[in-house]
C-alpha cells in the first residue's frame, strides 16, 4: 500500500487552467508569472495546493494535452525558470504544486513520434502502439493511418493527433501487440519516470495523471495498468516519498490499488457524480436524488478505506461549470457538501465565485463544448475583468459577456457572497480534524428524491453531524449538539435540529 504524504491529510486543492487565469504580459493568454502573482489569493481563500493543467511545449490542438516536449514550458506561459519560481513562491506560502502528467499519448509533433514514423528501425520504433501494416486497423481502437513512412497504423488515445504511447498489451492477441515486459513498453515506462524525476527534482510536488486508467491495452479489468502504476509508485516511494499522485480514472477501487494517493470522481465512469451537480434533475437543485451516488460512494469507500482518498471536484476543464445547473444558495450548499466530504476537495478556478459557463462561443484549441468552462478568470470590474491588458479580441477565450458577471473583488467585499461562504467552509475544515481528508464518514440519509443528505464525519476524538438539505421544505433531524456551521436559518430545540429549505447544518455530535 502506498504511504500517503502527510501534507495530503488536510489539503484543499485549486485547479488552474493556465491559459485563463492571469495574463502578466498582456498577450491575451494567461501565463506562469500571472499565476505566481495570484498564489496569495488562492492561499487566502484557504487552498493549500494547486494543480496546473499542462503548460508544456505543444501545438495546442488539445489545449496542451498534446505535448511535444515534456520538459520544456511552452513559451506562451514563460520559461522553465518561471515554473521553478512558481514552485518557490508556492512553498514559501506553505503550498504544494501538482503538474499535469500526460502519460498516455503525445502530440503527433513530438520528436519521439517523428522518429517512430520512420521506416528504419530506431530507438523510438516501439515507443507507440503500431500495427504491422497500414491496412491492419487495430480492432477496438481508433487509429492514425497514412502519414508515416513506416508501414503501420498507430493507435490513438483521444483526438487523431494524439498517438498512444506503448505500455504493452495485457493480453497480446496479434503478432504486432507487444507484451507489457517487451523492451519497447519498458522503455516508455522508464521515459515517463525520467520526466517525473525531472520536474520533481525542480520542486514540483506531484502529478495529476491524465487518462491514467488507459495505459495498458487489452486490459479489461485494468490488471496490467494497475501493475504498471504500482511500479511507478514504488519508484516514487523510493526517490520522492513526498510526491503526491492523483489519477483521472474515476474508479478508486482500481486506481488506489495501483498506488495512487487520490482518485477523482468524474463526469464519466460509474460514480454517479453527475447525479449531484450536472444532469436534468441534479440533487443540489432540490429535484433529484443522491441515492445512487451514495450507494456507489459507499462501495468505493469500503473497498478502499485507508488506501487513499476519493476526491470530488467542484468541476474541471472538461465539464460544464457548476453554475450552469445550480444557482444562488444551491451553489453554497454544493460547497458545504464538497468541503465536508472525505478526500481532498478540488475547486476549479472561478467556481468559488460562481463563474458561469459561457454559452455559444466557438471552440478554442480542441475545447468544443468544454470551451465555455475555460473562459478568463473574472478578477474585478476593470478592462477584461482584470485578466489581461490585451485588446478584448485577443483574449484566449472571450469573457462572460454578462455585465453582472461575478468578480473576485466584488465577492471578497461581500460577506454574503459565494466566495465568502467557500472561504468560511474551508477555514472550518482546517479547524476541524473530523472534516478533513481522512475523517471517517457514515451516511445516515442517502438523499433519495425529496430527502436531505445526512452523514457523520469522525476521528477518534471528534464527531460531526452534517445535514445537507437541498429540498424546498425544512427538515427536522432528531439530534442535539453545538451548531458549528449553518447555511440558512437553522434552529435547534429539544426535539432536534431544523434545517431550512436549501440549507445546511454541521454540529458537534456525541
Ligand atoms: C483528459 C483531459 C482532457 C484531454 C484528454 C486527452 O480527459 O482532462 O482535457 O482532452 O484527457 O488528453
Amino acid at each position: 500500500m502506498a504511504k500517503r504524504p502527510e501534507w495530503l491529510d488536510n489539503a484543499v486543492f485549486y485547479e488552474i487552467y493556465p491559459q485563463s487565469f492571469a495574463d502578466s504580459n498582456g498577450d491575451g493568454t494567461g501565463d506562469l508569472p500571472g499565476i505566481t502573482e495570484k498564489l496569495s489569493y488562492i492561499r487566502e481563500l484557504g487552498c493549500t495546493a494547486v494543480w496546473l493543467n499542462p503548460c508544456f511545449e505543444s501545438p495546442f490542438l488539445d489545449a496542451g494535452y498534446d505535448i511535444s516536449d515534456y520538459c520544456r514550458i511552452a513559451p506562451r506561459y514563460g520559461t522553465n525558470e518561471d515554473m521553478y519560481e512558481l514552485f518557490r513562491r508556492a512553498h514559501e506560502l506553505g503550498m504544494h504544486v501538482l503538474l499535469d502528467l500526460v502519460p498516455g499519448h503525445t502530440s503527433w509533433e513530438h520528436p519521439w513520434f517523428r522518429e517512430s514514423m520512420k521506416a528504419e528501425e530506431n530507438e523510438y520504433t516501439h515507443r507507440y502502439v503500431w500495427t504491422d501494416s497500414v491496412w491492419t486497423e487495430p480492432q477496438g481502437y481508433a487509429s492514425l493511418r497514412g502519414i508515416s513512412q513506416r508501414d503501420g497504423s498507430c493507435v490513438v488515445n483521444f483526438f487523431t493527433h494524439q498517438p498512444a504511447l506503448n505500455y504493452g498489451f495485457f493480453q497480446p492477441e496479434q503478432p504486432w501487440q507487444q507484451s507489457m515486459d517487451s523492451p519497447g513498453a519498458i522503455a516508455t515506462r522508464e521515459a515517463m519516470k525520467d520526466i517525473m524525476r525531472f520536474w520533481l527534482s525542480k520542486g514540483c510536488d506531484g502529478f495529476r495523471a491524465d487518462m491514467a486508467g488507459s495505459l495498458v491495452k487489452n486490459d479489461p479489468d485494468s490488471e496490467g495498468t494497475i501493475a504498471l502504476w504500482q511500479d511507478i509508485r514504488s519508484f516514487l516511494d523510493e526517490e520522492f516519498p513526498d510526491a503526491a499522485l492523483i489519477s483521472e480514472w474515476g474508479e478508486p477501487d482500481k486506481s488506489l490499488a495501483g498506488g495512487f494517493h487520490m482518485d477523482f470522481l468524474l463526469h464519466f465512469g460509474p460514480s454517479h457524480y453527475n447525479d449531484l451537480f450536472r444532469c436534468e434533475k441534479p440533487f443540489f437543485s432540490g429535484k433529484g436524488s443522491a441515492a445512487e451516488f451514495v450507494k456507489k460512494y459507499r462501495e468505493n469507500y469500503d473497498r478502499t478505506d485507508g488506501k487513499g482518498l476519493i476526491c470530488i471536484p467542484s468541476g474541471n476543464h472538461d465539464m460544464d461549470r457548476l453554475a450552469r445547473s445550480l444557482h444562488g444558495d444551491s451553489l453554497k450548499l454544493a460547497f458545504a457538501f464538497l468541503l465536508s466530504m472525505p478526500g481532498a476537495p478540488y475547486i476549479y478556478y472561478g467556481d468559488e465565485i460562481g463563474m458561469r459557463y459561457v454559452e455559444n462561443i466557438p471552440s478554442v484549441e480542441g475545447g468544443y463544448g468544454r470551451t465555455g468552462s475555460r473562459s478568463p478568470m473574472q478578477w474585478d470590474r476593470t478592462a477584461n475583468a482584470g485578466f489581461s491588458s490585451a485588446p478584448a479580441e485577443k483574449l484566449y477565450i472571450p469573457l462572460d459577456p454578462d455585465p453582472d458577471r461575478p468578480t473576485v473583488s466584488g465577492q471578497m467585499a461581500d460577506p454574503h457572497s459565494l466566495y465568502s461562504e467557500v472561504r468560511r467552509l474551508i477555514a472550518l475544515r482546517h479547524a476541524t480534524p473530523a472534516l478533513q481528508s481522512t475523517g471517517k464518514i457514515e451516511f445516515i440519509c442517502d438523499g433519495s428524491e425529496g430527502q436531505p443528505l445526512v452523514y457523520t464525519r469522525s476521528t477518534a476524538s471528534q464527531k460531526i453531524l452534517v445535514i445537507i438539505n437541498p429540498t424546498d421544505r425544512s427538515f427536522k433531524y432528531r439530534a442535539s449538539g453545538d451548531i458549528i456551521y449553518s447555511l440558512g436559518k437553522v434552529t435547534s430545540d429539544r426535539d432536534g435540529i431544523e434545517v431550512p429549505a436549501v440549507g445546511a447544518a454541521f454540529c458537534n455530535a456525541e
